[in-house]
């Protein structure tokens, strides 16, 4: 049995940014209102066009197979996280593996939102563990301006979103307890429409109050009606404080577990690095779990809420700015829509 490790780590933000300020030309909004309930004062936004899920997948790759110091064409499987993909099917990672020029290896796409990278971790920690891959990489992605109502009602749920991708190479080590030490996942799926986006989906349509004639000759199966734009229901639907109860309550509970299971405990921790939700559900998993603010990393000020990268792109800016030191405790937490959660503990 292998014990795995990050060997390489990159992330990726598109250029243009966008202050809280900025938003005020498409919705009516204050910096003041949206910093003081999510922390966030600018967000970064992929160009319309030709910046994709993939193509900043691409840039954060790059920089973490550099950093494994090996090439593309030994990585030996590519386990993406999105909720964002290019195409509603196929996936992100076979867009990446063309893009990379990689083999012809096994790519997987995973769709567990904020704790999308967390999982994939996992996954990629089971892989390594059984000696069936040595080079993966995992990738959380996410564009997703895409797909948010910038208008004054849908406000609540725009502001807090933004674009990025971040990279890791996961690799088998030798080293004795060094590396992934554990991870642990979860769901709760009675509270799955409480943040979701309906469209497109196999269901779309059954939130309406009449049944469309169906199939359509014209739009087939799948539609987009106006009521739709109209009422929001084509956005992304967030109910905000059952999302922050929920997430308060699991964040610690799932960082406890993973380290109640290494014999661990809360002063252990050198570094929790938190699914960049929102500032406020940090600083109360922190006082919840009585961390000091140098034990937790956020940078939700910069980038806002990227969903599947914001773990690896936080994980990744905390390394490049020293705070990540080999034999340190890092402890990734992570949660979101579904409900899902997870955390991964780490020794660098
Ligand atoms: N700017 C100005 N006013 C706004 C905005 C905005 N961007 N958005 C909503 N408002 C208004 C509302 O219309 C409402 O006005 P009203 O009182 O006149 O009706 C008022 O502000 C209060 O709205 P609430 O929705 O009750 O605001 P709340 O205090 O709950 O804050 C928030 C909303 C920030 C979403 C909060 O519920 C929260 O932090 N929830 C956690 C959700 C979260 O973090 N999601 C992250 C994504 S999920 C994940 O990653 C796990």
């Amino acid at each position: 049995m292998f014990q795995s490790k990050i060997a390489g780590i990159g992330y990726y933000v598109p250029k243009n940014i966008y202050t809280n300020n900025d938003l005020k030309r498409f919705m009516d909004t204050s910096d003041e209102w949206i910093q003081e309930r999510t922390g966030i004062k600018e967000r970064r936004y992929a160009d319309r066009i030709g910046e994709s899920t993939t193509t900043m997948a691409v840039e954060a790759s790059k920089l973490a197979i550099e950093r494994a110091a090996v090439t593309p064409q030994d990585i030996d499987f590519i386990i993406f996280a999105t909720l964002s993909p290019d195409y509603y099917f196929p996936g992100c990672a076979v867009l990446l593996q063309r893009e990379m020029g990689m083999g012809e290896i096994g790519a997987l796409d995973i769709r567990n939102q904020c704790s999308g990278f967390v999982y994939a971790l996992s996954i990629a920690d089971q892989f390594v563990k059984t000696g069936m891959y040595k080079n993966i990489l995992v990738v959380g992605s996410e564009k997703q301006s895409f797909a948010l109502d910038f208008s004054t009602r849908g406000r609540a749920v725009s502001v807090i979103f933004g674009d990025g991708a971040g990279a890791v190479v996961v690799q088998p080590t030798t080293e004795p307890n060094k590396g992934i030490l554990s991870t642990h996942l979860h769901s709760d799926g009675a509270d799955a429409e409480k943040l979701a986006m309906y469209y497109p989906g196999a269901s779309s349509g059954i939130w309406l109050d009449e049944q469309p004639e169906w199939p359509d000759k014209e739009l087939g199966g799948m539609f987009m009606t106006s009521k739709m734009l109209e009422d929001g229901t084509a956005f992304p639907v967030m109910d905000g404080q059952a999302v922050f109860k929920k997430a308060v309550a699991k964040f610690p509970e799932v960082i406890v577990e993973a380290l109640t299971k290494n014999n661990l405990t809360p002063s252990d921790i050198d570094l929790l690095i938190p699914h960049q939700a929102n500032l406020r559900i940090s600083q109360f998993v922190q006082k919840t779990l009585g961390l000091s603010d140098d034990k937790v990393f956020n940078n939700i000020q910069k980038y806002g809420n990227t969903t599947a990268a914001s773990v690896p792109i936080a994980l990744c800016e905390a390394w490049e700015q020293g705070r990540i030191k080999d034999g340190d405790i890092v402890c990734l937490a992570a949660f979101g829509a579904g409900f899902t959660w997870g955390s991964a503990l780490i020794r660098w």
